[in-house]
């Protein structure tokens, strides 16, 4: 397997904190030192993750060489999709012209991006697809739990009535996490036996799923109700402080066993590519793995926790602005929602 190709996408013009700090009682430092985030960008409406990964995969193309009727397979990761159902791929492939070739949609949350290349990497040595589209894409904005859009972009004067504040206030312990994107990777079958899949180590484990999660779903007759809407059941309910527990420690842990798997000391790893969520859980996760920040890239300040999109637009960063080299070691590690975790050694 071999990267040929990478694009991303960001939406629109960036939301500071202090644009959030209008619409709900937070300010910007208590963003930067929790999080390490100074802004990120939103989808507009009518916009959703397809749209973004229309733009982001076709950079991908573009940079690969090749067009979309090259590509025989399209891996989508969303948790925010466009519809409930079908899934974001279709309408991607749809978009792109890619014909009538698979397009299979994952929902992995935050840890797309290692399950996304076991996939990709199964897929190719079994001779499914020669050539796969790895997208990663969201548009977290329609979770969003404030309504003056226009106060928050400062297109209008004036602070959002007393509930609408208060109502976002109550979210703000996750909602200034989140932000809108899409990254796109181009994957192909190759007869170089140096690039590939080297080591992956993966996990799911369902008990702790409503540690973060959206309470609203098809157990609930109707699905969708008043009464749901009035409970907040279409909002992430989220523990920030265990879901950071499982992070920093799971995540060492994850990486220490691929290596192990690979039989490669972290010290012959040239990058640790980790999910952007917060820039504290990768700081720890450095310290803990005793490996210099240098080699823990981030770009969180500048998007936020784009869930799926996250390493899919850090890597398009890296090729592009040549940190990220042909024959380097690279570990991708990821937890998200689910709880799903787990990290991929890659040779470039
Ligand atoms: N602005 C100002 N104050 C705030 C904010 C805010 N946005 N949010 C919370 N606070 C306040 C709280 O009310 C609390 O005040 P109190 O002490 O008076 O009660 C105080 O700050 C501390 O709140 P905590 O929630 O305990 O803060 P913590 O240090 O745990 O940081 C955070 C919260 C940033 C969410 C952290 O727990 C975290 O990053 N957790 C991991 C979350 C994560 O990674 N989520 C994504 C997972 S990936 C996926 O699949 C989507």
């Amino acid at each position: 397997m071999k990267i040929i190709g990478t694009g991303a996408y960001l939406p629109g013009k960036p939301i500071t904190n202090a644009d959030l700090a209008r619409v709900m009682d937070t300010n910007d430092e208590w963003i930067r030192q929790r999080t390490g985030i100074t802004q990120r960008h939103f989808c507009d409406p009518g916009e959703g993750p397809a749209d973004l990964a229309v733009h982001a995969s076709q950079r991908a193309l573009d940079a690969a060489g090749i067009g979309a009727a090259d590509i025989d397979y399209v891996l989508f990761s969303t948790m925010t999709p466009d519809h409930i159902f079908p899934g974001s791929g279709p309408l991607l492939t749809a978009r792109l012209g890619c014909g009538t070739i698979p397009a299979l949609d994952l929902r992995t949350q935050c840890a797309a991006f290692p399950f996304s290349l076991q996939v990709a990497d199964g897929l190719l040595k079994s001779g499914a697809a020669r050539r796969i589209l790895i997208v990663g894409a969201e548009a977290h904005a329609g979770l969003m739990p404030w309504r003056d859009w226009d106060i928050l972009r400062g297109e209008r004067d004036g602070s959002p009535d007393k509930g609408a504040f208060a109502f976002a206030t109550a979210h703000r312990g996750w909602s200034i996490l989140f932000g809108d994107g899409a990254g796109a990777l181009i994957v192909e079958a190759s007869a170089d036996p140096g690039p590939g899949l080297v080591a992956i180590d993966l996990h799911t484990d369902g008990r702790y799923a409503e540690q973060l999660y959206v309470p609203a779903g098809f157990k609930n007759q109707p699905y969708a109700s008043p009464a749901q809407l009035e409970a907040g059941a279409f909002y992430p309910s989220m523990d920030g402080r265990e879901i950071f527990k499982h992070a920093v420690t799971k995540l060492p842990r994850s990486v220490r066993a691929v290596c192990a798997k690979a039989d490669v000391a972290l010290d012959d790893v040239d990058w640790f590519i980790a999910h952007q969520a917060n820039a504290r859980i990768n700081d720890a996760i450095c310290d803990r793995l005793k490996v210099d920040g240098r080699r823990v890239p981030s770009n969180i300040d500048r998007y936020g926790n784009t869930s799926g999109a996250t390493i899919p637009i850090l890597v398009d960063e890296m090729r592009r602005d040549g940190r990220l080299r042909d024959g380097q070691l690279a570990c991708f590690l990821a937890l998200g929602a689910g709880l799903h975790w787990g990290s991929a050694l890659v040779r470039l």
